[in-house]
C-alpha cells in the first residue's frame, strides 16, 4: 500500500517537472505504459491474500486515475505554452517586401466576345456554340449555297474531305439551330466562335478569325428590327451617338442583304484617317433570312421572317482599341497582351 502512494507521488512530481510535451510523454510511458510502474503494481496483486486484493486493486486504480488526469492537465498546459512560444517566434514582419505574383490579363478578343454576349443576353438572346470541323451541309447547303454555287468562291475553304471542312462562318451553327427548331418560333440567338478561310495572312487578313453571328426568326420580324438591334449594338460597343447605315450587298442566305457601316467613333463622322475621310466604317454583313433557307429548314416562310447578321470580332477590337495589325491577336506577345490590363 505504501508503495502505491510512493509511486503516485513520484509520478506527480515527474509530471510537474516535465518541461515539454516530449518529456511528458516519457513520464506517461514510465508510469502508465504496459511495462510501467503502475502496471507492475497491478501484477503484484496476484501474490496478495484474497481478502486484501479488492482494497489494493481499488487503490492502484485511484492512483492510475490521478496520474492520468495530472498528465492530461499538464499536456494541455505544455501545448498552450508551446503555441505561445511559437507565435512569438513566428511574429509576422509586415515591413518586409512581399513577392509580387504576376497577374494575367483577359485576351482582347475574349473581352469583345464577352461584351457582345452580355449585350445580347440582356435582350433575351441565347448563345449557341458548335463544331469548328463542320459538315459541308450546314456550312453551305442549308445556307442556300449548293455545290456549284459561285458564292462558294467568296469563302476559300479548308476542306478535310469532300463533305467535311473547317467552318468558314458561324452561319453553319445558325443552320444547325434552325434545323433543330423544327419550324418552331421564336428563335433568338447569337453564335460566337472561330472560323477559317484560306487567306494569306497579312495586317488585315488571317486564315483563322472570330465571328459572332446573330439570328432572329419569328412573326413580323422586319428590316427595321434588324436596324434597331444593330444601332443598339453599335452604341454599346463604340459609345453613345453612333449612327448606322445600310448599303446593298449580297449573301446567298439573306435577301435583301446589306453591308452595315457605323459612323466613325474617332471623328464623329467628320472624316479622319481611320475612316479614310468618309465618316463611316464598315463593320458587318447582315440581311433578312432568305425564304428558301427558312423553307429548307422546315419553316413556313409565308408565316415567319427573320434577320441575321455577322460581325468579325477582330475588326471590332482593332477599331475599339486602335490595333493596326490583326496578327497581334494570335502571336501571344506578352507586351501586347499586358496592355489590356487597363481594361480590367
Ligand atoms: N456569314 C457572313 C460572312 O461570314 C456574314 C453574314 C451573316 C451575313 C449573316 C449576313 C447574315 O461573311
Amino acid at each position: 500500500m505504501d508503495r502505491i502512494t510512493e509511486v503516485q507521488n513520484e509520478a506527480l512530481s515527474a509530471i510537474e517537472s516535465a518541461q515539454s510535451p516530449e518529456e511528458l510523454q516519457q513520464v506517461r510511458i514510465k508510469y502508465l505504459g504496459k511495462k510501467g510502474s503502475i502496471q507492475a503494481l497491478m501484477s503484484e496483486m496476484k501474490s496478495l491474500p484474497k481478502e486484501e486484493k479488492p482494497v489494493f486493486g481499488q487503490k492502484v486504480n485511484l492512483c492510475k486515475q490521478a496520474v492520468s488526469e495530472a498528465i492530461e492537465k499538464a499536456q494541455a498546459q505544455l501545448e498552450a505554452k508551446a503555441l505561445e512560444a511559437q507565435l512569438i517566434k513566428d511574429k509576422l514582419d509586415i515591413t518586409l517586401n512581399g513577392t509580387k505574383s504576376e497577374k494575367g490579363t483577359m485576351h482582347p478578343l475574349h473581352m469583345i466576345q464577352q461584351e457582345i454576349e452580355d449585350l445580347f443576353i440582356g435582350m433575351g438572346y441565347k448563345i449557341a456554340e458548335g463544331p469548328e470541323v463542320e459538315e459541308d451541309y450546314y456550312n453551305f447547303e442549308l445556307a442556300n449555297i449548293p455545290k456549284d454555287h459561285p458564292a462558294r468562291e467568296m469563302q476559300d475553304t479548308f476542306y478535310i474531305d469532300p463533305n467535311t471542312l473547317l467552318r468558314t462562318h458561324t452561319t453553319a451553327m445558325q443552320m444547325r439551330e434552325l434545323e433543330k427548331a423544327k419550324g418552331q418560333t421564336p428563335i433568338k440567338l447569337i453564335c460566337p466562335g472561330k472560323v477559317y478561310r484560306r487567306d494569306d495572312d497579312d495586317a488585315t487578313h488571317s486564315h483563322q478569325f472570330t465571328q459572332c453571328e446573330g439570328l432572329v426568326v419569328g412573326e413580323h420580324i422586319t428590316l427595321a428590327d434588324l436596324k434597331g438591334t444593330l444601332e443598339f449594338m453599335a452604341n454599346r460597343m463604340f459609345g453613345e451617338g453612333r449612327q448606322i447605315r445600310f448599303r446593298p450587298s449580297y449573301f446567298p442566305f439573306t435577301e435583301p442583304s446589306v453591308e452595315v457601316d457605323v459612323s466613325c467613333p474617332f471623328c464623329n463622322g467628320k472624316g479622319c484617317n481611320v475612316c479614310k475621310g468618309s465618316g463611316w466604317i464598315e463593320i458587318l454583313g447582315a440581311g433578312m433570312v432568305h425564304p428558301h433557307v427558312l423553307e429548307m429548314n422546315g419553316f413556313d416562310s409565308e408565316k415567319c421572317t427573320g434577320f441575321a447578321f455577322g460581325v468579325g470580332l477582330e475588326r471590332v477590337a482593332m477599331l475599339k482599341y486602335g490595333i493596326d495589325d490583326i496578327r497581334n491577336f494570335y502571336i501571344n506577345d506578352e507586351r501586347f497582351l499586358k496592355t489590356f490590363d487597363r481594361f480590367d
